[in-house]
């Protein structure tokens, strides 16, 4: 299962890239808008960290913009993914830039047929998005399942599910449980994911009855 970064946070991403467990990175209009920086200084910065995937998303709604944005963004680095909306236009647009070579994310996924047309369409990944969907009531998971076993009848859909929206540990058990292929993790929910007070209970014991030992592995 791999690992992307869901933040624009270039401090916390060449943080969380030092770990080497970081795949990938997602951001999106919120998140870049919550750094005040410039778009394109942000994501060069971000490529330079992380070679892997780097989501980036368009602006416009109209397909003649968001595929000459797409274009634009794509010329950034090697590794940008374009980021397109779930609409007809979006999905119009991933298909003309998969058709080009680019890869394409495929965001704002709330519905298993919204999923079966990105695949259609040639997209690199799906965004599905659990956590809003657990917000009004729904079940973000169960959204999960059946776009995994979906893809999974067709083995020609080569899109990838990415499991967007994260809000808590959960969710990423539940999604590598279910198999997805990636899960975009906010920073604080994958250092959250280190940790058990077992782990925690266990090293101060250990500590402590190695200094009592009075030895040192180092200084043999
Ligand atoms: C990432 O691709 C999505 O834009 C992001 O995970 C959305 O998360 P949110 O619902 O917490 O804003």
């Amino acid at each position: 299962m791999k690992f992307f970064i869901d933040t624009a946070d270039v401090a916390e991403i060449r943080d969380l890239a030092a770990t080497g467990l970081v795949d990938g990175v997602t951001t999106n209009p919120s998140l870049v808008a919550k750094t005040g920086r410039d778009f394109f200084e942000v994501l060069r910065e971000i490529c330079d960290v992380v070679p892997g995937p780097v989501s980036a998303e368009v602006a416009a709604t109209d397909f003649d913009t968001m595929l000459a944005e797409g274009q634009a963004l794509a010329k950034l680095a090697a590794n940008i993914v374009i980021k397109v909306p779930l609409t007809p236009d979006g999905l119009k647009a991933c298909k003309a830039l998969t058709d080009s070579g680019t890869k394409v994310n495929v965001t704002l996924c709330f519905s298993a047929a919204q999923a079966i047309l990105a695949a259609k369409a040639g997209a690199t990944y799906i965004s599905p998005f659990v956590g809003r969907l657990d917000d009004i009531g729904s079940d973000g998971m169960e959204l999960i399942a059946d776009i995994v076993e979906i893809y999974q009848s067709y083995p020609h859909f080569t899109t990838e599910v990415l499991v967007a929206s994260v809000r808590n540990v959960n969710h990423v058990i539940e999604s590598a449980k279910m198999g997805a292929d990636v899960a975009t993790i906010p920073p604080g929910v994958l250092r959250a994911m280190y940790k058990h007070p077992l782990t925690d209970k266990g090293l101060d014991a250990f500590l402590a009855d190695w200094a009592k030992t009075g030895q040192s592995i180092l200084n043999q």
